[in-house]
């Protein structure tokens, strides 16, 4: 009923994308129904990330860098853009709603003068997606402009105070009370910049990262839960969400840590906490191959990525990897759980079953928007493996700071090597496997179950071979899986164009690899798709099952084989279209996808692979862009 309410009521309006957004409802509702509006409003609106961009240099204009650093963070999903910059003592500013070329076409924005600067890309969520509620937001006097990532939860009350104090607001978002809450306490303490920061982060609540510009050529920034990263070259200090938003000009970063304010005047900089303490944090040098956020040859940074898989699997084996100091900490564990969201999750769901089935050791997976519900048995000598490509994923943060909070030990899996989680980590293992552009992770997966694996085989005493020429040969097989992409696309393009449903069925090790390959085709074919083990069929969902089903079944031989042929053989006899994974043709299949032979416990490696290029091919049947998967973002750093 409240989600009926919440799509009819008026004070929703549908985005470009086709996603409700909320305008101001303050002065609609009160009570009870406010409240619970407030709720799946926040639900709503969980899959959000922006970017920021803070440049303060000498040598070159600040606007074609932002626009260009905007570009190189595009990733990470956006729907409107904006830069400010400062010349001859004002601040000035563009923005408007498309992409940043768009946008910097319409606007010019690389043509705006002065040599510091902010800039953002947003994701709307407070406010609908219009020129206005596009970030940089100046403060009344201009003197002030600001860019802002993540929710200020308690925006509303601060609004309504600063609107009694005359402030006037020109959008609908919550982060344009920064801008004013800057200005208040900028002039009440005299034009102090550590002050006026000090006080505004002491009065904002809810997960942020901001950075702004002053009209005196400061630049600050200050990061409560969302990423804030400062990049220091020759002759400008950045301050970025993402490494990559400077990576063109320097690989020296400093991570700043939660709680801290830094403040850029000129070519120094300066990091302290709200009690104006000074904190010191390390200078990071970040290793990533600018080169790899191109397409080269590829349509998409999705087919690249899939592709890219021959070239990133043993990356987890090149780097100082400790495995065995990992390795030490489960053993030493008196319980160990596993966390994650979504394919990070599915990752987690089969090293469980390979744990168990190799190393005898028993583990207890927890998507980690559960965590907190079902972790009860944390004590100070558990473990925590908590998976996570971008490590900036709020629902691991938060299970992994309950877990800490418990005094577990964690060990993370992560693809970016400076990232929160990372620095959170009492050992960690990184994917190494370069930046991962596509929304839907695909070599980032690769390269968590390459890790999962070699843990496995250290805990099992090598029960489970995993050695360098296993990992030689697995490399070689998946080349040669790789190799039926086009045999995929023809496959794909002759399904019917309306397929509604389609079902992946798998046992045991293959389950995972079912519900991840239902991932990827939801989010990126937006079909309805469902990962099932295939026992479960009777018990439910088989009564879906007629001749409009298209069923993906994950059968390669191994002791779960036989039971699969006969669920295929049931699925076949209501009418169901199959497409058979396997390295073993059966005649229930009516199209079959075959992968070489290799040790049964390895198919897993194999049979994701098919399904990620399926998931690809229909994107493109669909013509939905399948890097920028609607709704998505690539870092979901708000909880
Ligand atoms: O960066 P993370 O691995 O923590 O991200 C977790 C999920 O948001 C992510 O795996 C998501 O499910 C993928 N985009 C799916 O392809």
């Amino acid at each position: 009923m409240l989600v009926y309410i919440l799509f009819y009521n008026k004070n929703l309006i549908k985005r470009s994308d086709g996603h409700s957004v909320q305008i101001d409802y303050t002065f609609f509702y009160n009570g009870k129904i406010l409240y619970l509006i407030k709720v799946l409003n926040k639900f709503l609106f969980r899959i959000v990330v922006c970017s920021i961009i803070g440049y303060s240099g000498k040598l070159i204009s600040a606007a074609p860098l932002l626009v260009e650093s905007l570009k190189k963070m595009e990733y990470r999903g956006y729907d409107s853009v904006g830069i400010a910059t400062l010349n001859e003592g004002n601040i000035l500013m563009s923005k408007g709603v498309g992409k940043v070329a768009e946008v910097d076409k319409e606007m010019d924005l690389n043509n705006l003068p002065g040599q510091i600067g902010i800039g953002h890309t947003r994701w709307a969520t407070h406010g609908s997606v219009n020129a206005k509620n596009a970030h940089p937001h100046y403060s009344c006097s201009s003197n002030i402009a600001v860019v802002h990532n993540g929710i200020i939860e308690n925006y509303q009350e601060l609004k309504i105070e600063l609107t009694n104090d005359g402030h006037v607001f020109k959008s609908q978002t919550d982060s344009e009370v920064i801008a004013h809450l800057l200005e208040k306490y900028y002039k009440e303490s005299n034009f102090n910049v550590n002050e006026t920061m000090i006080k505004t982060c002491k009065v904002l609540k809810g997960s942020f990262a901001f950075v702004v510009i002053f009209d005196n050529g400061v630049i600050a920034g200050a990061r409560f839960d969302e990423p804030l990263i400062i990049g220091i070259s020759n002759n400008a200090l950045f301050l970025s969400s993402d490494v990559l938003g400077f990576l063109k000009y320097t690989d020296k970063s400093v991570f700043l840590d939660n709680g801290d304010i830094v403040i850029i005047d000129n070519d120094t900089f300066r990091i302290f906490d709200v009690n104006e303490k000074i904190v010191t944090r390390p200078v990071t040098q970040v290793a990533w191959e600018l080169g790899s956020t191109e397409k080269g040859k590829y349509a998409h940074h999705t087919i690249k990525e899939i592709h890219e898989q021959t070239l990133t699997l043993l990356k987890p084996f090149q780097v100082s990897n400790n495995f065995q100091t990992f390795c030490e900490f489960l053993r030493n564990a008196s319980n160990i759980y596993i966390t994650g969201s979504g394919t990070s999750y599915n990752c987690g769901l089969l090293g469980k079953q390979l744990l168990s089935k190799f190393a005898k050791i028993k583990s207890e997976v927890v998507m980690s928007s559960e965590f907190q519900y079902s972790s009860d048995s944390l004590e100070p000598n558990s473990a925590v493996i908590a998976i996570s490509q971008s490590g900036e994923t709020a629902d691991v943060l938060h299970s992994v700071k309950k877990a800490k909070e418990s005094g577990a030990k964690i060990l993370s899996i992560v693809n970016v090597p400076t990232s929160s989680l990372a620095r959170m980590s009492d050992s960690l293992l990184t994917l190494n496997c370069g930046p991962e552009i596509g929304v839907a992770a695909t070599k980032s997966f690769m390269g968590q179950l390459m890790i999962i694996y070699k843990i496995v085989n250290i805990l099992s005493r090598d029960q489970m071979p995993f050695d360098e020429i296993n990992q030689k040969h697995l490399l070689k097989m998946v080349k040669k899986v790789l190799r039926l992409d086009g045999v995929i696309q023809n496959l794909i393009s002759s399904l019917d164009k309306n397929i509604k449903d389609i079902y992946i069925l798998g046992r045991s090790i293959h389950y995972p690899i079912a519900l991840e390959g239902s991932l990827k085709i939801k989010e990126l074919a937006y079909i309805h798709a469902e990962g099932i083990a295939a026992g479960e069929l009777k018990h439910g969902p088989l009564a879906l099952i007629d001749k409009e089903s298209v069923v993906v079944v994950l059968n390669p031989t191994d002791e779960t084989y036989q039971d699969v042929i006969s669920s295929s053989n049931e699925i076949k006899s209501r009418g169901a279209y199959i497409i058979g994974i396997s390295n073993k043709k059966d005649d229930v299949y009516d199209r079959f996808v075959e992968l070489p032979d290799v040790d049964s416990y390895l198919y897993p490696i194999l049979e994701i692979v098919p399904l990620q290029l399926m998931s690809y091919y229909l994107a493109l049947e669909k013509q939905v862009d399948p890097d920028y998967p609607r709704n998505l973002a690539k870092s979901v750093t708000v909880k």
